[in-house]
């Protein structure tokens, strides 16, 4: 499957520094997008000038949230259909530092993956177990139950296996973990959608990758991209997070 990379720049970037860093990803990119997705999700306030910045390039751009609801009395959010305004084809939701910072749950995470679907964005759902749970042993049911609950009832989403422990520690997964849950997690939505639809679906992995490591993920067919938080920041360091997802041979065409 075609690899997705997506940058999540979190709460992070000013006007005129995130257009130097997206002008050079446009041309660091020019060469080598066509093998894979790139997709940018930057804070909302950027997301229409450096829209424009990547108009001309495969580079997509994403929100990092949305709302359940269309419009409303709802202050300081930012609805779905707002962000396809804006330019966007993707949102990010059920981050972990969403359902832990604003008490987001399963259920409402379905719903604004729903929302998302509804105005024509794709969501990208995150979910992922916490270190405590990973002691215990339960990461493989802290991920059933999230797909179970947050997971829209139709097709058309991309899901992100982000293990907490594992986010802006420095402290990956190993890539043997990564399969295992990854594999785990394609069977129960194989079950729940039909198994040529599961096979269609991307699941991403993302948690401390850097270019030192992303090619131990990228290269494994189970994987099908990565989600980039801190490493993102860095033009150099997430073109080569990107191009540790071709073939060698790839890399020198
Ligand atoms: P990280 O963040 O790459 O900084 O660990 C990943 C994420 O939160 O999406």
């Amino acid at each position: 499957m075609r690899k997705l990379i997506v940058g999540n720049w979190k709460m992070n970037g000013l006007q005129v520094d995130s257009s130097i860093l997206i002008q050079k990803l446009v041309d660091l990119w020019a060469s080598k997008s066509s093998e894979y997705d790139l997709l940018i999700c930057p804070p909302a306030h950027l997301l229409i000038t450096l829209g424009q910045m990547i108009q001309s390039s495969n580079i997509a751009l994403g929100g990092q949230d949305c709302h359940n609801e269309k419009t409303g009395a709802h202050t300081g959010d930012i609805s779905a259909e707002m962000l396809k305004d804006a330019g966007c084809d993707y949102v990010i939701v059920g981050h972990s530092e969403r359902r832990v910072e604003h008490n987001e749950n399963n259920a409402l995470i379905r719903s604004k993956a729903i929302a998302a679907q509804d105005a024509g964005l794709v969501p990208i759902i995150c979910i992922g177990e916490n270190a405590e749970e990973k002691e215990d042993g339960r990461t493989l049911d802290v991920v059933g139950e999230q797909i179970k609950h947050s997971l829209p009832p139709g097709q058309g989403f991309v899901v992100a296996y982000e293990p907490i422990w594992a986010i802006g520690t420095g402290c990956a997964a190993t890539p043997k973990e990564v399969v295992e849950t990854l594999n785990y997690i394609r069977t129960v939505l194989a079950k729940r959608y039909g198994e040529a639809e599961a096979d269609a679906i991307r699941i991403l992995y993302g948690g401390s990758i850097n270019p030192k490591n992303a090619g131990k993920f990228l290269t494994m067919d189970s994987i099908d991209g990565a989600l980039i938080g801190g490493s993102s920041l860095d033009a150099e360091d997430f073109w080569a997070i990107g191009i540790s997802c071709l073939t060698d041979k790839e890399k020198k065409d």
